[in-house]
């Protein structure tokens, strides 16, 4: 299995780094250590450096086979800088048998097979086919960076919710928000009142009170690990930034409120990616207690030695939440009971990841089929629904279902989930489409049969048994409905092998691949579009360009 040699090397590596914490995480903010497919926005350079990627990794066999495909690249790149894009997409597609060929005499892994054709269609679907990856990444942008985490009730779910609705609506559909009750939620907020309010990822320690009224605002006292001889008479008054490690969580909250601190911030003592979870053990302190990443932690440290830090430091637990859904309509005029199709995805995120992959992408995804389906004007109702609460078990999409009447619910002929649609994550080569009983249904066969008609490979979209998002309560209802998402092969039925990012900070769009955003608009546009009998599948974008607009 030389195939994920290395890889599968560094997947172990990064699993011991977590475990032990060594310092592997610097290393691992570069695109090697975890495999990210590389997006500079110049595709062909960016084949180029995957393919001597492959080569290192042992995944191109020989140095003639990396030859071969380098000098098909250039010559394509070449015509791409004279703007002659009929040449460049013949090229494309002549570049795939070129693939077919290196994979079935070995020259080749199933792997770099998979990636370097995922690229393929990126150039060819963006030429050829009205769906735009760059809209995408535009929205995900929005979702993910200007507006942030979004947990099911936040104001931040809601911002995301309007961005959608006002995007779905300029495009002529009827929108609705709908409002779906959900079970209370931990509002954490920790806020640098001397830099600018920035906002810190928390998490709150369990065992300890919650915070009242705006909550607490006091400077940082930096106590070391939190032994008694690392409090002054300094830390009276003051909310103690504490270092995990070395004596137990309880012992540094009970020196810390010994020595006066209204409050504590245990701060990480190994990177990762995720807030770390502490216990009190048996200590119940009468001070608010959180946690935040070792980057944060040391961040403060530094600024604590130049001055002051002041911050508001906020738990508690709010009642009468509501999680949001956004659905946009276009019914066929002058037909009565039309046939529905839905196309799905989550707008919400877990508490702090910014949800770029899991799921702006999805959702993202959603919104651009929707701006390519704004000219339907066939005998069919279509149906665009991004669910809140979808992280807290199908909150949104189990309200909206149940809302719906049997005869609407009979009158839905598929729901096409857009969950996880582009992590960059190399080993993550496959768009799995996935049943809640692992059968093919109208969504699978549809989707392969357009996969066959754009030429692409059906290797890269297998059927899988998997539930965990919104096409579950779909199914339960009869509805033939199914997940997208991108999945390492050989992921067994149920399970699930993806990207590391997965539901932690680093969820972010830097870990977001155009190219396989691209493919999955391509495949699922086409499977709706020949289900509905869409003509207008030729229509180009005028801004359409291999090249990234920024
Ligand atoms: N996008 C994920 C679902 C997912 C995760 C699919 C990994 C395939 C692989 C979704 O947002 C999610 O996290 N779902 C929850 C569902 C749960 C709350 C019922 C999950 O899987 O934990
Ligand atoms: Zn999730």
């Amino acid at each position: 299995m030389k195939r994920f040699g290395l890889k599968k090397v560094l997947s172990i590596a990064i699993i011991i780094a977590f475990i032990f914490g060594t310092n592997m995480m610097v290393d691992a903010a570069s695109n090697r250590i975890f495999n990210d497919m590389p997006h500079t926005g110049d595709v062909f350079a960016d084949m180029e450096k995957q393919i001597d990627y492959f080569r290192e990794d042992g995944d191109i066999r020989d140095d003639i086979t990396v030859r071969t495909l380098k000098m098909h690249l250039s010559g394509v790149n070449l015509f791409q800088k004279q703007g002659q894009t009929d040449k460049v997409l013949k090229q494309m597609q002549t570049f795939k048998r070129l693939l077919d060929n290196q994979k079935s005499n070995g020259a080749i892994s199933g792997i770099a097979f998979d990636v370097l054709n995922t690229y393929t269609q990126y150039t060819i679907g963006k030429i050829n086919g009205p769906f735009n990856s760059d809209n995408v990444m535009k929205h995900i942008k929005h979702l993910s960076v200007d507006i942030g985490p979004r947990e099911a009730g936040s104001a931040a779910e809601r911002a995301g919710a309007e961005y959608i609705e006002s995007v779905l609506k300029s495009y002529g559909y009827e929108t609705t928000i709908e409002e779906a009750p959900r079970s209370n939620r931990t509002e954490l907020l920790l806020k640098v009142l001397s830099d600018n309010n920035k906002i810190i990822p928390l998490k709150a320690v369990s065992n300890a009170p919650q915070t009242t009224g705006d909550g607490i605002t006091g400077n940082l006292y930096h106590a070391g690990i939190g032994q008694p001889g690392d409090f002054t008479a300094a830390a009276k008054g003051k909310i103690a930034l504490i270092q995990n490690g070395g004596i137990t969580v309880g012992d540094k909250a009970k020196n810390a409120m010994d020595a006066g601190a209204i409050g504590v911030l245990i701060y990480d003592n190994q990177d990762r990616f995720t807030l770390p979870t502490v216990s009190l053990g048996t200590v119940r302190p009468n001070i608010p207690v959180g946690t935040i990443t070792k980057k944060d932690g040391e961040a403060f440290v530094s600024q604590l030695s130049k001055g002051k830090v002041d911050v508001q430091l906020s738990i508690k637990t709010l009642t009468n939440q509501k999680t949001v859904n956004v659905i946009a309509v276009k019914k066929p005029k002058g037909i009565k009971n039309p046939e529905i199709y839905y196309v799905g995805s989550h707008l919400d995120s877990v508490p702090f990841a910014p949800g770029a992959n899991d799921n702006a992408s999805g959702t993202s995804t959603l919104m651009e089929l929707a701006r390519i389906f704004k000219d339907y004007d066939g005998d069919k109702e279509l149906r665009f629904a991004a669910f809140g609460g979808e992280e807290l078990g199908f909150v949104g999409s189990k309200y909206h279902i149940g809302n719906l009447s049997q005869d609407e619910v009979n009158r839905t002929k598929v729901q096409f989930q857009m969950d996880m649609t582009g992590t960059a994550w190399v080993p993550a080569s496959q768009l799995f489409i996935n049943t809640v009983d692992g059968k093919t249904n109208l969504v699978s066969q549809s989707t392969h049969q357009a996969a066959e008609k754009l030429d692409i490979n059906k290797n890269l979209l297998p059927v899988h048994m998997l539930s965990r998002s919104d096409h579950v309560p779909f199914h339960e209802k009869g509805v033939p409905s199914a997940l997208f998402i991108w999945m390492e092969p050989g992921t067994p039925p149920g399970a699930a092998n993806i990207e590391p990012y997965y539901h932690s900070l680093e969820d972010k769009i830097e870990h977001v691949s155009p190219e396989r955003v691209q493919l999955t608009g391509d495949v699922v546009f086409k499977a709706i579009s020949d289900l509905i009998g869409f003509q207008k599948n030729s229509s180009k974008n005028e801004d359409a360009s291999l090249k990234k607009a920024s």
